[in-house]
């Protein structure tokens, strides 16, 4: 991006990220779900929020319908406009886990790219950054099709949909693979609750 603001510099506070993480008991991490509109994302999201809120780990979920009626309200469906949806999501997330907070980011982010530029910024910062492929194939997507969108778009009223006229690429390498067609969600927390354990990011 280009960067407007010159003579800015950045502040270092007395209170660390370990001193947080000890007062919390956990650290922070991003999880980065990714998947087609009605592959389970959010549904995911707030299942894990749940079952790690039972345990006493603080998560806070960002979802892409909530944050576009907010901070992104100015941004549309373009390739352009999802890549600064994504890459201002990422840097809230990237503020987030380094407060210590397990984030749960639900975008659709069909982009290799803008993904990739999400787990830059937490390498770059030091950050825990799981991707998690939110998978479903399309034709089970549109058959649930919760919001009647998957309609909408074959009869032509939503334009550049994604899935039906608009690219979703598939993360080549993502740290966790759910299956939400075949897979229960219980199975899916466990899944994530024991990847979040044997990195050390939760007791
Ligand atoms: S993106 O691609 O990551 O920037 O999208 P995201 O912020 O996750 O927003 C996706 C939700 O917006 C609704 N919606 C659309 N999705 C895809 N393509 C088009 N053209 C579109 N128009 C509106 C839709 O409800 C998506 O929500 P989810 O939760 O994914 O079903």
């Amino acid at each position: 991006i280009e960067r407007k603001a010159t003579n800015i510099h950045w502040h270092e506070g007395d209170v660390t990220r370990e001193d947080r993480a000890s007062m919390l008991g956990h650290k922070g991490a991003t999880l980065w779900f990714t998947g087609l509109s009605g592959s389970g994302k959010s549904t995911v999201a707030v299942a894990l929020e749940k079952a790690l809120a039972a345990r006493g780990v603080l998560s806070y979920r960002l979802d892409g319908d909530n944050i576009r009626h907010g901070i992104n309200a100015n941004l549309g469906f373009s390739a352009e406009d999802r890549q600064e949806n994504i890459r201002r999501v990422g840097e809230i997330s990237r503020l987030f886990a380094d407060s210590c907070v397990i984030v749960l980011s639900s975008f659709i982010s069909p982009y290799r790219e803008d993904r990739e530029l999400v787990r830059r910024m937490h390498a770059e910062s030091d950050l825990d950054y799981l991707e998690v492929f939110v998978d479903c194939s399309l034709e089970e997507a549109e058959s649930r099709d919760p919001k009647g969108l998957y309609k909408k778009a074959r009869a032509g009223e939503i334009r550049g949909f994604t899935g039906i006229d608009d690219p979703y690429e598939e993360p080549a390498s993502p740290e966790l693979h759910l299956r939400t067609d075949s897979m229960s969600l219980e199975e899916e927390v466990e899944i994530m609750i024991s990847s979040l354990q044997t990195r050390g990011i939760i007791a």
